[in-house]
């Protein structure tokens, strides 16, 4: 008997048909329709010979932009052409973010902009996955207020998009014996319908019957799970920028800090393969890619285990090793997020402040200064704990640049526990701090504590950290001023055509005059001018 397909063959067996379907309607013919199909299926392709167009929208962080990356590899593979066009794309993706209540707000304001485009193209596939998606009162929430909506998925099972975008089509076409189950699946498209739809067939094509079957054809594929132990390795990818790339090196987190979603929608720590990650790092750099980003939720949690090794790899041993083979392969710079402080080895500080091509920046979310709240917070440091991590980072590396997370009205905080945090802030002088107003996310501990902090008192404590930071901000951008540091350009100016973008090592945006050539180069420039959240200069 034939081993069964591994699943990256499974996903790369439904690419292979998605292409058949897609290029037998490029021609301007009409769908090819599964067999045995009801007449409800339409090309979801614009007629003509036209490339099918897709656009995928992201939310929230840097691992969502790589999950975004992966599925974009995967439609241009079956042959779509991305576009930043919601409203004009035959599909669209949302890849969600629900760290805090607006990240869900966005998801449902953009969906509402697309109802029209949807109503005069009910071809158009709309698609939402990432991490809203891993919540079933969401999931309850589309099916009721956005029934167009023709495609759900969750962040473990985003290498099954091929496979779900496959079935869908098939749906569509009344082919709904085909619907996905897997044993995994936790949501999905009832087994009663395939029964539905079967006796619906059987009484003819009626008009009143015919709507019935083309309200159950567009009835939403929807696949989550809740969970997963595996990393499936070798899907295809798309690359946003050519010269700097985003790689992940673990998934999930094992953290449960008591405000935070993210375990529960990312699920259990999970590491790749050291080998893998070189691997994937030495395509990048023969590709021509400068700066690469590590990517994970905490990556000083990071526990690799080699092909027969006994022991799990740390993360300041893989980063030494990717260190080592830059030289060689070309790579200049190495970033890394995100870091829990309380992970935050010396071995780590010992190999960054030894290395040639690991950036002098580190982000350490500090969340609040008070030992009350952090313990709350289920953060395991406290005030001196973090104190002497962000001192230790600067004795080893003066240059360093240190950024942040605060959170601002957690449960309990009060003004007291407000001015630990402040002292902080200016103890640290931190070069950016993201500052977010506590969102209370249902289902985490902190959503049941009692002591909610009023509205007026998180806006007043919210303003007057900006006031602290930005002041800090500006004197330690102004401390660099009329130096000479090397930038990596990226794009050209939004603002301005005759500039061009690039970033720091600290990765503070600095404009520069010049073209299109300098994109992907690294270069020395003086910085001229601060704006205060970035700077203009000249290539010296
Ligand atoms: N409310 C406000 N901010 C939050 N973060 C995570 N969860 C919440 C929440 N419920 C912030 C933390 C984290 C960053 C990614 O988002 O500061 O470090
Ligand atoms: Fe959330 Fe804490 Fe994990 Fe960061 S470490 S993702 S804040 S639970």
């Amino acid at each position: 008997m034939a081993a069964p397909l591994t699943e990256p063959e499974r996903q790369h067996y439904f690419i292979a048909r998605l292409k058949d379907y897609f290029s037998a309607n490029a021609d301007g013919a009409k769908a090819a329709e599964p067999a045995g199909g009801t007449g409800c299926a339409k090309a979801a392709v614009p007629a003509g010979g036209a490339a099918p167009k897709a656009a995928v929208v992201t939310f929230g962080c840097q691992m969502n932009a790589r999950d975004s990356e992966k599925l974009e590899g995967i439609l241009s593979e079956i042959g779509f052409e991305m576009t930043d066009d919601e409203a004009g794309a035959d599909f669209v993706a949302f890849n969600t973010c629900t760290v805090r209540e607006n990240a869900n707000e966005h998801l449902y304001g953009r969906l509402g902009r697309l109802k029209q485009s949807k109503k005069a193209d009910p071809d158009k596939i709309v698609s939402v996955c990432g991490c809203m998606m891993q919540e079933t009162d969401e999931i309850e929430k589309l099916k009721v207020k956005y029934p167009y909506v023709d495609i759900i998925f969750g962040t473990h099972n985003l290498f099954t998009f091929p496979e779900l975008l496959f079935t869908m089509l098939r749906k569509r076409g009344g082919s709904i014996d085909e619907v996905y189950t897997h044993g995994k699946t936790v949501l999905k498209s009832s087994a009663d319908d395939a029964a539905r739809l079967e006796k619906l067939l059987r009484y003819g094509s009626g008009k009143s019957n015919m709507k019935d079957i083309e309200k159950l054809c567009r009835k939403p594929v929807i696949s989550v799970w809740k969970d997963s132990s595996d990393i499936v390795e070798k899907l295809p990818s798309k690359r946003k920028y050519s010269f700097k790339q985003g790689i992940n090196i673990m998934f999930g987190c094992d953290n449960f800090c008591s405000y935070c979603i993210v375990p529960y929608v990312r699920g259990r720590e999970k590491s790749r393969a050291p080998e893998e990650i070189y691997d994937e790092i030495r395509k990048c750099a023969a590709e021509g890619v400068k700066e690469i980003m590590l990517l994970g939720q905490n990556v000083n949690s990071y526990k690799g285990i080699s092909a027969g090794a006994d022991a799990t790899m740390s993360f300041a041993e893989l980063l030494k090793n990717i260190d080592d083979m830059c030289d060689e392969i070309g790579i200049e710079r190495v970033r890394f997020m995100t870091s829990h402080p309380k992970d935050l080895s010396d071995e780590l500080i010992e190999v960054m402040a030894a290395s040639k091509h690991v950036c002098h920046q580190f982000h350490l979310p500090m969340q609040s200064g008070s030992d009350p709240i952090l313990k709350r917070m289920n953060r395991h440091y406290d005030k001196e704990r973090f104190l002497d991590r962000a001192a230790k980072l600067k004795a080893a590396m003066p240059d360093i640049s240190i950024s942040t997370d605060i959170i601002v009205g957690f449960p309990g905080e009060t003004e007291e526990d407000f001015r630990e945090t402040l002292d902080v802030v200016k103890k640290v002088r931190f070069d950016s701090a993201f500052t977010f107003i506590y969102s209370k996310r249902e289902g985490t501990p902190a959503a049941g504590f009692e002591d909610q902090v009023s509205e007026e008192e998180v806006k007043d404590r919210f303003d007057r950290l900006l006031e602290v930071q930005n002041r800090i901000v500006d004197e330690n951008l102004d401390r660099m001023l009329g130096g000479t540091y090397r930038v990596l350009f990226e794009e050209v100016s939004e603002y301005d055509p005759k500039l061009i973008t690039g970033k720091l090592e600290n990765s503070i945006t600095v404009h520069v005059p010049g073209d299109v050539s300098l994109i992907g180069s690294i270069r020395e420039v003086r910085l001229t001018e601060n704006h205060r959240f970035y700077f203009t200069g000249e290539l010296v």
